[in-house]
């Protein structure tokens, strides 16, 4: 039986440098591409046939920001599949980031120079909107969108004879400080990016709670910083380009430059391979670059690991479960509106 495996945002970036990861790793996988623009999904199929022509590669289009484009998809995944052997929760938006020059500046002199630079932590604000389901676009594309899909895939993933797992794109950059239980979408932050992906990290703990029993496991990994179209909207690719000798010397004292969306899917293809009932659900896979370019994979337990000197995470599973509580909650409130609205039209 082929492994099945669905990536969302397979289009560019991480997204599509693991398809290319995957498909050298499992020749004969069935690799299905979640993406909203479907002449993307088409052009990346196509050039993934070119090289691994004994794969089976198939769209689905899906716009995560869109409950009703969420639903079809499922429905016709559902149609299509008996079962999901991975799930990469992948897509992921970062909109109108604004770079903080001041903090920039300040950061610049200060101890916490590499770790500012790693984490991206106070330096990136966004300019959030709402989506026309009436939920803030970052928390509904990062992570509301995402929960439904998986929450509409429970039969494909929920096989007690042999588990299924997700993996959540998450960042570095997901802090508690900017995340808050009275206010999950951010709709009264500037940080709704830092928010959003605190929120996966909490979710993925509170799926492992949920649905370990029902052979679904869940893990978050962090990429690190890499030049992707997400990071060319907060400074253009000609600014990357000269910044390129600084941060090759800065890979020296920190690891989290992997620079190439190639490098940033170390850990997403380390945990393709590891079976996920041996893994910690409390933590999170880091992919890492040395300062002469190797790749590897760091883990950071939660809630108390340090690294470079700053405990980076803080997480708790009564929160994690509180959030839960929340989603399906909204779960219910946004199924209800969507049904009224159907039945109106
Ligand atoms: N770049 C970094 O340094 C970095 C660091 C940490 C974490 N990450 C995370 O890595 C993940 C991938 O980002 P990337 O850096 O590879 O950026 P990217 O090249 O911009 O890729 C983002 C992907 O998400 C898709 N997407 C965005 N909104 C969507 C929606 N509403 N519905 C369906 N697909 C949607 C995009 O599709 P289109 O092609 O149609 O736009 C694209 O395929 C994100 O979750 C991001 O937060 C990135």
């Amino acid at each position: 039986m082929r492994k099945a495996v669905l990536v969302t945002g397979a289009s560019s970036g991480v997204g599509l440098a693991l398809c290319k990861r995957l498909l050298e790793e499992d020749h004969e996988l069935h690799l299905c591409l979640a993406c909203r623009n479907r002449s993307k999904a088409e052009a990346v199929r196509a050039a993934l046939l070119a090289s691994r022509p004994l794969a089976e590669v198939s769209i689905v289009q899906v716009d995560v920001s869109d409950l009703q484009s969420v639903f079809r998809a499922s429905r016709e995944l559902k149609q299509r599949f008996q079962r999901l052997d991975y799930v990469y929760l992948n897509a992921g938006i970062m909109p109108n980031p604004q770079l903080n020059i001041k903090a920039l500046f300040s950061g610049l002199f200060s101890r916490k120079v590499i770790h500012m630079f790693s984490t991206a932590e106070g330096l990136l604000t966004q300019e959030d909107k709402i989506t026309a389901d009436g939920l803030q676009e970052v928390f509904e594309t990062n992570v509301f969108g995402h929960f439904i899909l998986i929450q509409e895939l429970a039969p494909l993933l929920c096989h007690s004879d042999s588990p299924s797992q997700l993996i959540w794109t998450s960042s570095r950059n997901a802090r508690k400080s900017n995340f808050c239980l009275e206010d999950i979408q951010h709709s009264r932050g500037q940080e709704p990016y830092s928010s959003s992906k605190y929120a996966v990290d909490l979710l993925s703990v509170a799926v492992n709670r949920n649905f370990n029993s029902r052979g679904l496991y869940s893990s978050v990994v962090c990429p690190g910083t890499m030049v992707t179209n997400m990071t060319c909207g907060i400074l253009p690719p000609f600014v990357w380009t000269l910044l390129m000798p600084i941060i090759w010397l800065l890979r020296f004292f920190a690891n989290a430059f992997t620079l190439t969306p190639y490098n940033g899917t170390e850990a997403l293809v380390w945990l393709f391979h590891q079976k996920p009932e041996s893994l910690n659900p409390l933590t999170k896979y880091l992919s890492a670059t040395t300062g002469f370019g190797s790749n590897y994979v760091m883990t950071q337990k939660y809630p108390e690991e340090e690294i470079l000197g700053n405990s980076i995470m803080d997480l708790d599973e009564d929160t994690a479960e509180k959030f839960y509580q929340s989603l399906l909650e909204l779960e219910k409130h946004v199924r209800a509106t969507i049904q009224k609205r159907n039945h109106q039209s």
